[in-house]
């Protein structure tokens, strides 16, 4: 059985994974860097890098350990290539092409969003192509059609703002601090979603794509005003995201003739009561709904190893010079 080493190391993560091309999860370490950033409130990306350098060694050791192995017993290294922080993109990237060199194994440089859009395929091997992915991560939001490694069709993107900035943005505003996204849902579950009136920036509209600006602007206005409770902001808040991305994705699904099922990735896939209505929508159209664990989510390296396992298993390997790719659409 083929074994994949996965690295990820694009944003505030440092991740090691290791996966079988059956889809058995053997490894999987992660070391998060929230603590080193919370004092900026955001990513700092000379931080960041160096954090990865400090954690990452470490925890391929780690993960080779749990699962009982050595670097010998891998038949493929993965690694993030992008898109991302450069810095940090660099230190996974180089490290795998010294390993892959080391030991004589193929490199596969993996998108991190194609980690994120394969990730529901190694939480559910029953899922086939092609689906209809929502990508909701800090710095994606997009409809795609997977139809397989490699292979995607964009159907839309934002405007502007990804679902998660606004997300990480508004708690910001609210002083909930970072990272932003799960405590504006915990502050959101004591809150009235109707109380502050916000904008549903696009809804309606006949392309599929988002824009959370506005709608940003909107919740500062609401801070400033004085008027609301945290709890009602956060709350209306996240309403009205919901309400932008159920609009927009059911407007995808008219046009996703053919689509085995309706598949939520990427961070934000995280929030509960997003994943509860994308899960009713799903089941308005008869399509099974699909959403990792929520471990699975957020960014982490066993999605890296799997996308890697994917790509090897359809022939798509890269040279080791492959370049870090800093932005690199899907
Ligand atoms: O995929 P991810 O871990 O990193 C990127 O590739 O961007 O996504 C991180 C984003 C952050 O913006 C974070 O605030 C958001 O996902 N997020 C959430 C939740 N958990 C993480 N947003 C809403 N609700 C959550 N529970
Ligand atoms: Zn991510």
């Amino acid at each position: 059985m083929t074994i994949i080493l996965g690295l990820e190391s694009s944003c505030d993560e440092t991740a090691a994974a290791l996966v079988s091309a059956d889809g058995r999860i053997l490894a999987h370490r992660l070391a998060t860097q929230e603590e080193a950033h919370r004092p900026y409130g955001g990513v700092v990306p000379e931080i960041a890098a160096r954090a990865h350098v400090e954690a990452l060694a470490p925890l391929i050791e780690a993960a080779l350990a749990d699962a009982d192995m050595t670097l010998a017993d891998v038949d493929v290294i993965a690694a993030t290539a992008g898109p991302g922080l450069i810095g940090g993109v660099m230190v996974g990237l180089v490290t795998g092409k010294a390993l892959a060199h080391a030991a004589g194994k193929p490199l596969v440089a993996v998108n991190h969003l194609e980690g994120h859009a394969l990730s529901p395929r190694l939480a559910d091997q029953s899922l086939q192509f092609p689906y209809l992915l929502l990508l909701v991560s800090g710095g994606h939001c997009q409809l795609l059609h997977v139809k397989g490694p490699g292979d995607y069709a964009r159907l839309a993107t934002t405007i502007d703002d990804a679902a998660g900035e606004a997300f990480d943005k508004t708690a910001k505003l609210l002083g909930l601090g970072y990272p932003g996204g799960p405590r504006v849902e915990k502050a959101a579950a004591s809150g009235n979603p109707k109380a502050v009136p916000l904008p549903r920036p696009l809804v309606g509209t006949a392309e599929p794509h988002f824009s959370f600006a506005g709608l940003k602007s909107a919740v500062m206005r609401a801070v400033q005003s004085g008027q609301y409770s945290t709890e009602d902001i956060a709350a209306s808040f996240q309403q009205a995201v919901i309400d932008c991305l159920i609009d927009r994705t059911r407007k995808a699904l008219e046009r996703s003739e053919g689509v085995t099922a309706l598949v939520v990735a990427g961070g934000v896939a995280a929030n509960q009561p997003i994943r509860a209505a994308l899960e009713k929508l799903a089941a308005a159209h008869d399509l099974p709904f699909v959403a990792p664990p929520l471990w699975l989510c957020t960014d982490n390296a066993a999605m890296i190893a799997w996308a890697g396992a994917e790509r090897y298993a359809a022939g798509l390997v890269d040279d080791l010079t492959f370049p870090a790719r800093p932005r690199w659409p899907l």
